[in-house]
């Protein structure tokens, strides 16, 4: 048995050659779910290497993975509205979403390939990604308040509803976009290569096709938080380090106070889960880049080349909150300002294309974890409405998603302590 721990046995197989040897293929993508490939996590361990061989992050384990991994390079995301009233269809396609998610993670294509089937019929995998690696794909479903409220008596899930998934309450400065807030569903897809990302979202929607659709979907091309310190911090696109004081993947004790859903916090089929808030955040870009880098850094609290607190030296120096401007955003939103309150960042930058105004369609889509809405980005985001980046951003879509456990093994699936009938 491998040991999943370690990076090196990270194996990464491409699709074209697990194709290539047909059956095969398959029955070593089949053997290596149980050895190198689909490694199994035990809970908050993560497999801190593995970007630049294109390594596959196990898909089995406590946890849903795509939360305390490493953050990989590249995001595509997506809300789903469910279309179908057929409880029994809709779990029939968890259960293949599972099957296929589970393949593709471990760098396989979807069912039987993309070719060399029957050519009478299409393909079961739409082949854009064959030839490449893993490249750390996660893929890490949520279930927003809407599945409950719209489909609860339908689904038999009406009384399933978490009270920590609130509808998040209106924030001063919000400007939201129905059409990019909200969701049944959602998917989190995140990959070294953007290409292994939306394949994966291309064919979940695919085998979705006539039980869901998707609503919304945002792509994000580079990482603006980190869950491994030991690396260099990324930069957003003001140009400052993001994410120096996140939680870290490998801090079991922080992950288990302020991201898993613990027995006692309730209900029963959250265990093991979390609670994801999607923020789509526009920067004005342009504004920005005309303020003084002595504004810019009084804004942030930190200093922009080295990223230290204002007033220390080192980008991972404490933070002394008191030599801070009072509205400075890393003031505000530091624990200390905000009772403790402590989330797990995760998000990504985007630019799609400008707005017809010359300006930039750029900024931050922000995506949290944490045990409790209520006690992490509502409390942190209410503190924020002094927020002197106010001035230079804007929240324009929203959504909140109640991300289930782990999949444990072969047999489980995504929503199976939700859907399962002792739930
Ligand atoms: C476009 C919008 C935003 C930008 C550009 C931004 C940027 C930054 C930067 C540069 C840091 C300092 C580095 C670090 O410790 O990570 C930081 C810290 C932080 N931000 Fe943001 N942020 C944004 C929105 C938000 C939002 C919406 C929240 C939560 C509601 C948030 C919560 C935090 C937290 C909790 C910290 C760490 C504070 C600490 O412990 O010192 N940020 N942010």
């Amino acid at each position: 048995m491998t040991d999943s721990t370690d990076p090196t046995q990270a194996t990464a197989p491409s699709r074209r050659a697990l194709i290539g040897w047909g059956g095969a293929g398959l029955a070593l993508g089949a053997a290596a779910a149980g050895g190198a490939v689909a490694m199994t996590r035990t809970g908050d361990d993560v497999d801190p290497a593995g970007a630049a061989t294109g390594a596959a992050v196990a898909f089995h384990g406590a946890h849903q993975a795509g939360i305390a991994t490493p953050v990989q390079d590249r995001l595509h995301f997506a809300a789903f509205d469910v279309k179908t009233d057929d409880r029994a269809e809709f779990v029939r396609m968890l259960k293949d979403w599972t099957a296929a998610a589970r393949r593709m993670t471990a760098g396989q294509p979807v069912g039987e390939g993309a070719y060399g089937g029957l050519a009478e019929a299409p393909p079961d995998d739409t082949g854009e990604a064959l030839g490449l690696k893993p490249s750390r794909l996660t893929l890490t479903i949520g279930f927003g308040p809407s599945l409950f409220e719209k489909y609860g008596a339908r689904f038999g899930i009406a009384d399933a509803r978490p009270e920590a998934l609130v509808d998040l309450p209106h924030f001063a400065g919000d400007n939201l976009d129905r059409n990019r807030s909200g969701g049944d569903l959602c998917v989190q897809a995140c990959a070294d290569d953007p290409q292994v990302a939306v394949h994966a979202i291309r064919n979940l929607a695919r085998i979705g096709f006539g039980k869901v659709v998707i609503g919304w979907s945002q792509l994000g091309f580079g990482k603006t938080s980190s869950t491994t310190p030991e690396e260099q911090t990324p930069r957003n696109l003001m140009g400052f380090k993001d994410g120096t004081r996140n939680i870290a993947g490998t801090e079991s004790d922080r992950l288990k106070k302020f991201v898993w859903v613990g027995e006692e916090d309730g209900p029963r089929w959250m265990t093991g889960g979390s609670y994801l808030v999607a923020r789509r955040i526009r920067m004005h870009i342009e504004t920005w880049d005309r303020t003084s880098l002595q504004e810019q850094e009084d804004i942030i609290g930190r200093d922009k080349g080295e990223g230290a607190p204002v007033g220390r030296a080192k980008e991972r120096d404490e933070p002394f909150l008191k030599a801070m401007k009072p509205d400075a955003h890393v003031r505000l939103a530091h624990p200390d300002s905000n009772g403790g309150a402590t989330i797990l960042r995760r998000g990504y930058s985007f630019t799609d294309g400008t707005d017809g105004l010359g300006r930039l369609d750029a900024g931050l889509f922000f995506l949290a974890y944490q045990r409790d809405v209520r006690e992490g980005f509502v409390r942190i985001q209410r503190n924020l409405a002094l927020d002197s980046l106010n001035e230079y951003i804007q929240h324009v879509g929203s959504a909140v998603f109640a991300v289930p456990p782990g999949v444990r093994d072969k047999d489980d699936w995504w929503g199976s302590t939700l859907f399962s009938k002792e739930a």
